[in-house]
């Protein structure tokens, strides 16, 4: 995949048409601003939503970044586009957030009958680090399943589980039992469909399941089914997330 970042002194050299050795001098002189302070290392970074000028006139003018939360129904696919069936784009086409539909990417997807939150974002940084294990930014399930869950289901999601076929083991993950046939899941990945296989190889099936929060966000109980919101306070996803209260099992709004 190419990186649509590059080097500031490359983008003014193709700009302005001149050579790196010039664009040096440039720099030096404090006249090239980025995003708004004088740049003056040619080597900086420079990315889309980077604004790029020079004694005023703008030669990049830095894409917004956009960050919106949905609440996805069951039966909406999560993609950009399906023949056949409704995509959560769709809702966002849908929405007061139209305009921006075609720009976003889903971070993190939902299995077609699965309902809750979702993030879309333009910002592929922010998704990566928002998706990448590594970076424990937990995802919270609530399910409901064909029967309770037992002191091995939990030991089994605590200690992973391995799926040859794939050559993988599960990181640790949060199982909580709830009342009757229900229960709370933490991950900190998104393995295809790994709610529901972790559970088929426990000997139990998840009749639905609802993602109640990513990291810092829950999904507030007044956006309903199918709408759409900006997500406030990105930032937070490098900051601590949000965990739940551990009587209630409530997250704080
Ligand atoms: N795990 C699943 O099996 N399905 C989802 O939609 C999300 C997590």
């Amino acid at each position: 995949m190419t990186s649509r970042y590059g080097r500031l002194d490359r983008l003014l050299a193709r700009q302005l048409v001149i050579s790196r050795a010039q664009v040096r001098p440039l720099l030096a002189s404090g006249r090239v601003l980025l995003n708004d302070r004088a740049a003056r290392h040619a080597d900086v970074r420079v990315g889309p939503f980077d604004s790029v000028s020079v004694d005023g006139a703008v030669l990049q003018q830095g894409m917004a970044r956009r960050y919106l939360m949905l609440h996805k129904p069951a039966g909406i696919v999560s993609a950009t586009s399906d023949p056949q069936h409704r995509t959560v784009m769709d809702l966002v086409h849908d929405s007061r957030f139209a305009a921006m539909a075609d720009v976003l990417h889903i971070a993190g997807r939902l299995d077609a009958t699965s309902t809750g939150l979702m993030l879309l974002t333009n910002d592929g940084q922010w998704s990566r680090t928002l998706c990448d294990p590594a970076n424990g930014l937990a995802k919270y399930y609530r399910v409901d399943l064909a029967r309770p869950v037992t002191e091995a289901d939990v030991r089994a999601f605590a200690d992973g589980m391995a799926f040859p076929y794939e050559g993988i083991t599960t990181r640790p993950a949060g199982l909580q039992p709830l009342p009757g046939c229900r229960a709370r899941v933490t991950l900190v990945e998104g393995r295809y469909h790994q709610v529901r296989r972790m559970f088929v190889r426990c000997g139990n099936q998840v009749l639905a399941l609802h993602r109640e929060a990513i990291g810092p966000w829950p999904l507030p109980d007044d956006l309903l089914p199918g709408q759409v919101r900006a997500l406030a306070d990105p930032e937070q996803l490098f900051h601590a997330a949000a965990r739940p209260d551990p009587d209630t099992g409530a997250y704080e709004q």
